[in-house]
Parts: C-alpha cells; structure tokens; sequence
C-alpha cells in the first residue's frame, strides 16, 4: 500500500545503496519538489548532501530567508547561498525582451551553480547530482515507465560537459499532492510543502519592461501585500498560483491625495489549475480584491492602478512572460 512513511523508508534504503560512500549536490531553487527531494536524500546520507541555493536577487520577500532558516531547521542539511544579486541585475540592465531576460537568468543561474559546485568539489569529487523531478515532469518528457529512481546523465539541464553527475532523481514516480504527503512525513514545515508555484527566473519575468533593483521593490511590496491578504482570507489552498506583474513600462494618471500622480499598473493574475497546462482565472471574492487593491495603492506609492486580469490559460499563459 502506498504511504508516505513507505515511499521514504523505500528510497531512504535505494538511495544508501545506490550512493555508499559517494558526494552529492543538489540545487535548491526553493519550491517544494526540490525541498522534498533534498530533504529524502539528507535523510539517507546526511553530510555527504550538500545543497546550492542560488539567491538570484528575483525573489519575493522573505523567501531567501526561508530557504536558508526554515529548511535548514527542518533537515539540517549542509546549505551554501550563492549570493548573486549583482551578477543577476547587471546581466539583466536594460533587457526588457522576455525570452531575452529568460536566457540571460538561464544562463547565469548555470554559472554560479557550475561555480558553486567547483569551490564544493575542492574537497574531493562530486559525484551525484539531486533533482526533484516529479511523475509528470518524465511522462511530459517522453521518459514513460519512471519506476527507476536513478538514472545516469551528464551534461543535465545545460551543465557543461565538465562537470558530470549521476541523477539522483528520488521524486520520479509521485505526482505534486504526493510530494507534499513526503514532504510532511520529512518534518518539513506546513509552508514550504504547501507553497505555491514559483518560476525559476522569479520576478524577472514578472515585471514587464526591464528589471532593476527599483522596479523589483516596488514588486516586492505589491506581491507581499497580495500573499498577506489571499493568506488572511484563508484561499492558499483554493488558488493554484497568484503572480502579481509590474507593468514597469505603463504609466496612467490618477489622483492620490490632492494631485494628479501618474503610476504604475499592478496586474492581479490568480488562477486555479491541475497541473499548470491549462489553467482558469480565479473568481476571488470582491472583497478581496478591494482589500488588496486599497492596500497597495495606499501602501506602495509608485502603483496608482490594480487591475484583475481575467484570461484563462489558453489563451492566456499563467505568466505574464
Ligand atoms: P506558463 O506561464 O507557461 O506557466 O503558463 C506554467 C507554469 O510554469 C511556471 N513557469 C516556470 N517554472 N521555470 C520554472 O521553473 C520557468 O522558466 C517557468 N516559466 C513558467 C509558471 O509559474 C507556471 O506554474
């Protein structure tokens, strides 16, 4: 019978085989399947784990932090943050392309992961590399049957050929609801396993235009209030995924106060979904958007319009970008 106290006692024993000895990397991107999946695999091998985190300066508040805090806390595992916010913002100034702002991400993340690896590997070869690659993740991918937990690879996701690695890949037969079930067995806390999608290139395809260190605070500010109050309302598990965009490059005039200001839009985007393919625009409650909508205008002064952008997925896709 499949529980989750099974499923962990099963790949807790394959991966200890599979590994003996061996050194391991896995790459933290904040979401719950990499959580889970590291969290498996520090449960088998404890040190011989350790996990990079890139901080790539495009994150929401406090989320950082509740990678380097709370899963710490819950695992113990060995974390090195790679803090890149820099290297991040001046690769991006001035692109305002979105495929173009999604290669330049893409691109860096690859290398400070490769450079993280490479300072790690100073002390002896790295040998295994974690990836919380889910169910529908290798059926998308064409991969079929995916009974096997351990494949072999190189050159995963773009990695240079010089770095090479098996995949430890623990997550490849669950889909999502079971991931979370493995992760609460794990002792991870309630807001890591129930967090919602988040795109690996973050904020940087949330706010249209170019992105800079200004326009992701005022971001920031407007996504923080929206987290609080869907939170407050208690509709976290209702919705799939609620990003929230700048549209950095649009202005429009309104009155604060008693002068004319001329601001920026804040598009509200929540949908509910299965699996991210197709998706609708969640009907949230009026009084929900008018708390957040008063909030942010009231709250973040560089935003003097909210508007509710309801397109499904197609046509719409659940980014803006
Ligand atoms: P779209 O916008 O294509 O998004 O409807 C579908 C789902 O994928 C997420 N998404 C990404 N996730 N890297 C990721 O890890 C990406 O580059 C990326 N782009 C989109 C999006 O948040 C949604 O859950």
């Amino acid at each position: 019978t499949w529980t989750s106290a099974n499923i962990v006692e099963e790949q807790v024993e394959r991966i200890r085989a599979e590994v003996g000895d061996a050194r391991v990397l896995c790459a933290l991107s904040g979401g719950v399947d990499s959580a889970v999946a590291a969290a498996l695999v520090q449960r088998a091998i404890g040190d011989q784990l350790t996990c990079v985190f890139v901080d790539h300066g495009l994150l929401r508040t406090g989320e950082a932090e509740r990678v380097e805090r709370d899963f710490v806390a819950s695992t113990g595992v060995k974390l090195v943050v790679a803090d890149e916010e820099k290297r991040f913002l001046d690769a991006l100034a001035g692109v305002s392309d979105p495929e173009t702002k999604r290669k330049i991400i893409g691109r860096e993340f690859i290398r400070t992961f490769e450079d993280a690896a490479r300072r790690i590997n100073a002390d002896g070869p790295i040998d295994y590399l974690v990836q919380g690659t889910l169910y529908p993740d290798v059926v998308e991918s064409g991969g079929g049957e995916g009974a096997s937990t351990i494949k072999s690879h190189h050159n995963v996701g773009g990695l240079p050929d010089d770095l090479q690695f098996t995949l430890i890949e623990p997550l490849r037969t669950l889909f999502k609801d079971e991931v979370r079930q493995v992760g609460r067995q794990l002792g991870l806390p309630e807001h890591i396993v129930n967090r919602h999608p988040f795109p690996g290139p973050g904020l940087g395809i949330r706010i249209v235009g170019a992105v800079d260190a200004e326009r992701l605070r005022i971001l920031r500010a407007a996504d923080l209030i929206v987290r609080e109050e869907t939170t407050a309302a208690g509709l976290d598990s209702s919705i799939w995924q609620f990003p929230v965009v700048l549209l950095a490059d649009v202005h429009s005039v309104g009155v604060q106060g008693d002068g004319r200001s001329y601001g920026h839009p804040i598009v509200l985007r929540p949908v509910s979904s299965e699996d991210a393919m197709t998706a609708d625009w969640s009907r949230l409650p009026y009084e929900v958007l008018e708390k957040m909508s008063t909030r942010i205008t009231n709250e973040v002064p560089e935003v003097n319009r909210v508007v509710l952008d309801v397109t499904s997925k197609p046509p719409g896709t659940i980014e803006w970008e």
